[in-house]
């Protein structure tokens, strides 16, 4: 499955709990390979986008699906390990 929308090499910005970002460059294959990379502690399990641990709120900008969700999710909700970031996003992870 590939990622023909985001042009490796172009760096965006995230943001998370709106605090201080970092720059996604596109060498992670997921968000949630990058968030991980920043030891960002965000929760996953499955990686495949079917348990759902990955579910955060996407605040501002846009993400590429690389995979469909296999689980419900709300407008502004998106899997981590699904999507690479498109532009500057901002993410808010769920509270523990
Ligand atoms: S880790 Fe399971 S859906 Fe992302």
């Amino acid at each position: 499955m590939g990622r023909a929308a985001y042009a490796l090499g172009t760096a965006v910005e995230v943001r998370v709990n709106n605090d201080s970002g970092f720059i996604f460059e596109g060498h992670e294959y997921s968000l949630l390979e990058a968030l991980e990379a920043q030891d960002v502690p965000v929760l996953h399990s499955c990686r495949g986008g079917y348990c759902g641990c990955c579910r955060v709120r996407l605040e501002k900008g846009l993400v590429n699906w690389h995979q469909e969700s296999l689980v419900p999710l709300a407008d502004d909700e998106i899997l981590c390990c699904c999507c690479t970031p498109q532009s500057d996003v901002s993410i808010i992870l769920p509270e523990e």
